[in-house]
Formats: C-alpha cells, structure tokens, sequence
C-alpha cells in the first residue's frame, strides 16, 4: 500500500506555477547583483557602493532582529521534529452555523466552535498566539443591536481575563483591516496581551487572512472563523482543532513567528528566511501521527511565497496536489471561487485551479463538485465563471463537474451585514482532507497570508465508517450538498438571500 506522500508525488504533472516565479526572483536578483558589481569594477561608482552597504547594514540589522525575535521566546529544534513520543494526539472537526438554520433532519456536524474554542481556553496554562485578519467580538463595533453577540463577548471576556491566569498571549492582525470601529485590540492591549499588526498592505499587497491559534505549544485550531461574533452565530465556519501535537504547534509557531516578526515597524521580508524558520514537515515529509487513534499524515501550508521559506509547502502547491491527486472524487467547499485577481493585480485571469479541476475530471474521470457561497454581498462578477464550470458537465461524455450554491436564509436576521454565508474552505478527495483560510482566487495564494492543513490516513479496513476525519470531512460535505441550502445552478430561482439571482434571466 503506498503511502499518501508517495501517491502525491506519482501524480506531480501539475508543476507550480510558483515556482516559475520564485525563480524567476532568484535569477533576477542574481542578475542585478552581478550588474552592480560589473558597475562598481568599472570604478567611479562610490556612491552606488556606499548606498549598497547601507542596504547590506539595513538588511543584517532587519535579519537580527528577525533571529533574536524567534529565539528568545521560544526553543526552535534543532532537528527534524519536536514530537513527543506518546502523545495522545487527537483531531476534532469544528463547525459554526449561522442561528435558525435547520437542516431538516438528524445532521452529523462537527463539534460546536465556541465549545471548542472556550476548551481551548479552559486548557491554557502558559501561553496562546492568536492571528486573524481582525477581532470584532461585540455587536455594538458594527453598530448594530443584536444579543447574538453574546459568545462572541464571552469569548473576549475569556481572552482578557488570561493574563491574571499567568497565561501570556499574543496576538497578529491585519492591516488592512475591516474592523475600523472595534476596541477589542485596544482591550486586549490595557489587560496586558501582546499585540502586533502587521502590515501585509504595505509588505506583499495583501492582508493577514490567516486565522489560528497555538495553545501551549501543543494544542492548534486552524479554520474559516476570524476572531469575530458573527463566526460564532451567524456565519457558517468549519475548522479543526488538534490537540497534544507538540510537533505540529511548533512547526505551526514558525508561522506564527514569521509574522510577528514582520509586525515590527518598518519590517522588510528577509529573503531567503533565516534557517530557523525552516520546517521539517511539509509535502514531502509529512508528520506521522497517531490523530485519534487512526495513524495519520499531516503537513500545515501557508501562503504568500514570500513568505515561505523553500522548506515550507505552499499552500496552492497542496491544493494542486490533492486535485492531481485524486482518483474518483475532489470535494470543494469555498466561500468564492474565482479564477482571476480580484483586488491588486485587477483583471488578471489566473486559470490555475480552474485547469486542475478541469483535468482531473477530464483525463481522469474524477467526479468534481464544488460548493460555492452566495449571499447578499457576494461579488456578482464571480457567476460566468461558476457558470462555465458547471457547463462543462456531461456525463455521457465522463465528465462529471457540478457546482451548486449555497445559500443561507437571512430571515430576520438581515440587519447584520457581511453574515448568513457559507465561510467554509476546504477540500476533501479520495486521498486527502484539506482545511484551509484562503478564498480559491488569486491574490489569496500570491499576495495575501493564510494557511492550511492536510491530512492523509490511510483507513483502517476494520473502522466504521466516520471514524477518520477524512470520512467525517466527507460526510459534513455531502450533508451539505445534498441539502436544501444547495442549489444546483439550473434551479436558481428568485432569491434575494443571493445575489446571483439577480444576473439570472
Ligand atoms: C434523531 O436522533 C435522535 C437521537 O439520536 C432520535 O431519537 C430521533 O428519532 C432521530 N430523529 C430522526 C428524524 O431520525
Ligand atoms: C464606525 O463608526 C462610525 C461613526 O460612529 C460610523 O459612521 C460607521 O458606520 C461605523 N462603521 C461600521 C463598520 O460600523
Ligand atoms: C437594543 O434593542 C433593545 C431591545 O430590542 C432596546 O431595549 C435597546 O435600547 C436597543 N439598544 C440600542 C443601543 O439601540
Ligand atoms: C501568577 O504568577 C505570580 C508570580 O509568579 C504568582 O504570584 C501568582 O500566584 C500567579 N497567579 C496565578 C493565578 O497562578
Ligand atoms: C493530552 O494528553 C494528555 C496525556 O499526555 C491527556 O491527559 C489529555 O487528556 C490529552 N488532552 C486532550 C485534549 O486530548
Ligand atoms: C520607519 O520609517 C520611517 C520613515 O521611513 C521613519 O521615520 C521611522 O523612524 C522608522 N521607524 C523605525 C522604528 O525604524
Ligand atoms: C519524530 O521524532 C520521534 C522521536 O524523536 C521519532 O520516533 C519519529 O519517527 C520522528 N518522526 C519523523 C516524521 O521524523
Ligand atoms: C493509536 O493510538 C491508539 C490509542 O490512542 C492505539 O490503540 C493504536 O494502536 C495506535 N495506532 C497506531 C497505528 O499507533
Ligand atoms: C466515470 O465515472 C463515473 C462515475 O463518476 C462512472 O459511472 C463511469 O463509468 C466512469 N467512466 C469511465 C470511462 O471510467
Ligand atoms: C427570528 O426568527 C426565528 C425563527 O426563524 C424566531 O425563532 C425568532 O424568535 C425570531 N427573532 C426575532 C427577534 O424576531
Ligand atoms: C473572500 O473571503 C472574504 C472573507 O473571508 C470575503 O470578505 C471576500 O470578499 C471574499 N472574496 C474574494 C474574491 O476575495
Ligand atoms: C503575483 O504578485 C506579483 C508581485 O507581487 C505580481 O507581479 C503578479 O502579477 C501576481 N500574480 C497574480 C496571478 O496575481
């Protein structure tokens, strides 16, 4: 039986499109600095010369600092991996759904978020880093009314209140953000928690969208909530929680230190990292672990490039992976799928996804489905080209792609902006089970931070069904798909809930 990373690499038609441009980087840089060179052997250039050792001395400094903000705090391996032999480690699905949705009849889902996240808390006795794109936990930040707020300010209590436990805790965020108006960091900050914002607008053109946490060097939860009360009660989140993986928490806290470093005023992205931010775990090398008693292999992604260092599997490159390699089915669930650049690089298409997909279901028979969100605020823009996917099915032919939306009523709830929406990114395939924080568009894997999970097990013959997380992922998918929240894109009637339906004939 071979192994999931075996299986991966058999299938590795699909080549990164990263990697062209790293590079492409690298021999660039190369290039520049021979020209400076030559330039200086001509002799008269002194200015260049000083200006360059100015950016030498700029760049050592920002490298220090970067070495001496990740030793201190933490003991980093110095080999291979960090696991403590008998850990129990187990893994729990956590999912959110927005209040006054019923799926009709006795639904499987994952453990309750806010419980999971509230166990989380209850176990802290050292330390918790927190990132997210922004906190937003209380109502009265959007300016609106709402006592569904209430786990939401639980959660922030819980949070403030960690410091007077001895527990320290820092926390990453976003700048850009969208919560102009909340005081959470500013509470957080006078209770003593430690907290950064990092400038992706400025460094890579994107946003901190990763969304974590690191309990104690041991415990992680990595999915769709950002730190805000409407993932706890209006929003539809799915994420995954591991606890007593020691190895993956600190190979998790590289990720986390790449940012806080990079949180620092005017930080610039060292190239290449420092070793110490180097992984031991990626695609190639996945960590072999005992989840809940199903042996398991497990490897966290992250985006952008920059900052990867080369050790590190990026987070397209998973995804791409886990598409090529699939043999009989690839199940998606994203909030927007989008094959083209939406915010900084307007109106590049970027077939990426949409040709692995494609050739999957084409040259391999793969039977594709993917579930797309459609709420009041979703960019009309996305509809031609869930449309063109969908065209493509035509069983007759061995092509099976199908797309449906997902819509969740408003009802009395539409006074809540940016909410009843199906967050959820993940992917599950024949293989492999893979969580995730990234929107399926570009600049979610070129410029913008987020990570992701992927877990391969290899079934036990003698295990009822929905004991891997593998099966349960399947299972949260198909009761998805098969509900009455899933529109097949041919049935899309009048719906003010989506804002698709407007475009419809
Ligand atoms: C739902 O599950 C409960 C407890 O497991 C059971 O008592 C009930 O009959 C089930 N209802 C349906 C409609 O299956
Ligand atoms: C933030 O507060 C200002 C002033 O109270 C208000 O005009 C604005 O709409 C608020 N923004 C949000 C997102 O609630
Ligand atoms: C919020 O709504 C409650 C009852 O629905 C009302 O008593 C209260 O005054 C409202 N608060 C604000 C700030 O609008
Ligand atoms: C926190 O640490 C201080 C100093 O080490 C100690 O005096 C105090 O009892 C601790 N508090 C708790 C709740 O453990
Ligand atoms: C973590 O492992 C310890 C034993 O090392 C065990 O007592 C504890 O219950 C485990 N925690 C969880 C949440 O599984
Ligand atoms: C950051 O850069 C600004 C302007 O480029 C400068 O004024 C400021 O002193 C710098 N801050 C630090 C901490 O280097
Ligand atoms: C990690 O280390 C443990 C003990 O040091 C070892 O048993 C295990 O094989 C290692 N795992 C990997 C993936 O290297
Ligand atoms: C995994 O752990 C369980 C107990 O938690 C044990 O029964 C099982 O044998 C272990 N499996 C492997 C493959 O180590
Ligand atoms: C392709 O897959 C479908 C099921 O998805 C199956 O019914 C069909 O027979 C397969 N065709 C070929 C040529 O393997
Ligand atoms: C909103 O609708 C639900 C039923 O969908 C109902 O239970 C609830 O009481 C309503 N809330 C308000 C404030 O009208
Ligand atoms: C992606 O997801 C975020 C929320 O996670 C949403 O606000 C954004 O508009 C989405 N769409 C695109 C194309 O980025
Ligand atoms: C990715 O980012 C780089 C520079 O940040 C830009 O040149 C390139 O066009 C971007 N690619 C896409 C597909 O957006």
């Amino acid at each position: 039986m071979p192994t999931a990373s075996t299986r991966l690499r058999d299938v590795q038609e699909l080549t990164s499109p990263y990697k062209s441009l790293h590079d492409n980087y690298v021999s660039n840089t190369r290039k520049s600095k021979c020209s400076f060179s030559a330039l200086l052997a001509t002799g008269g250039l002194i200015v260049l010369g000083v200006l360059l050792a100015i950016v030498v001395i700029e760049k050592l400094k920002n490298e220090d600092q970067i070495n001496e903000d990740l030793s201190p705090h933490h003991h980093t391996p110095t080999c291979c991996n960090d696991t403590i032999p008998n850990e129990q480690s187990s893994i729990v699905l956590v999912e959110s759904f927005p209040l006054g949705m019923d799926y009709g009849r006795n639904a499987s889902t994952g453990k309750s978020l806010y419980e999971a996240w509230k166990h989380l808390l209850s176990l802290a006795t050292k330390e918790i880093a927190v990132a997210s794109f922004y906190w937003s936990l209380t109502a009265e930040d959007i300016n609106v009314n709402s006592t569904t707020d209430r786990a939401g300010r639980d959660i922030l209590e819980e949070f403030r209140a960690l410091p007077s436990r001895n527990v320290s805790v820092r926390v990453v965020t976003s700048i850009p953000t969208v919560a102009h108006n909340s005081t959470d960091l500013q509470v957080l900050k006078e209770n003593g928690i430690q907290i950064r914002r990092v400038n992706f607008g400025r460094l890579t053109k994107g946003i901190l969208h990763a969304k974590f946490w690191i309990v104690d060097g041991k415990h992680i939860y990595i999915g769709s909530a950002n730190m805000d009360w409407r993932a706890l009660t209006q929003v539809k989140e799915l994420g995954v929680v591991i606890y007593n993986s020691s190895g993956l928490a600190a190979d998790l806290h590289k990720i986390f230190q790449s940012y806080w470093v990079m949180g620092r005023s005017n930080a610039s992205i060292p190239d290449p990292w420092p070793s110490t931010y180097d992984t031991f775990i990626n695609e190639e090398r996945p960590l072999l672990l005992n989840l809940s008693g199903v042996a398991s292999q497990v490897y966290i992604t992250a985006s952008p490039p920059a900052f990867c260092p080369d050790s590190r599997t990026r987070d397209l490159d998973a995804i791409l992976s886990a598409i090529g390699g699939a043999q009989d089915f690839i199940h998606v669930s994203v909030m927007e799928y989008y094959p083209a650049s939406k915010f900084f690089h307007h109106h590049g298409y970027w077939p990426v996804i949409e040709d692995a997909l494609k050739r999957s279901a084409f040259e391999r028979n793969v039977s594709v489905c993917l579930l797309v969100s459609c709420g009041q605020e979703t960019d009309p823009s996305i509809w031609p080209f869930l449309r063109s996917l969908d065209a493509l099915h035509s069983p007759s032919n061995n092509i099976n792609i199908a797309v449906r939306l997902f819509i969740i009523p408003a009802g009395n709830q539409s006074h809540i902006p940016y909410t009843r929406v199906n967050h959820n990114k993940y992917m599950v395939t024949d293989k492999v089970a893979y969580v995730g924080t990234s929107n399926w568009s570009a600049d979610y894997f070129n410029s913008t931070a987020g990570v992701g999970l992927v877990v391969s097990q290899d079934a036990l013959p003698s295990a009822s069904s929905g004991n891997t997380f593998q099966q349960q992922l399947s299972a949260v998918f198909d009761r998805d798909w098969s509900s009455q929240f899933a529109v097949p894109l041919a049935e899309l009637k009048q719906n003010h809930d989506c804002v698709f339906s407007k475009s419809t004939p």
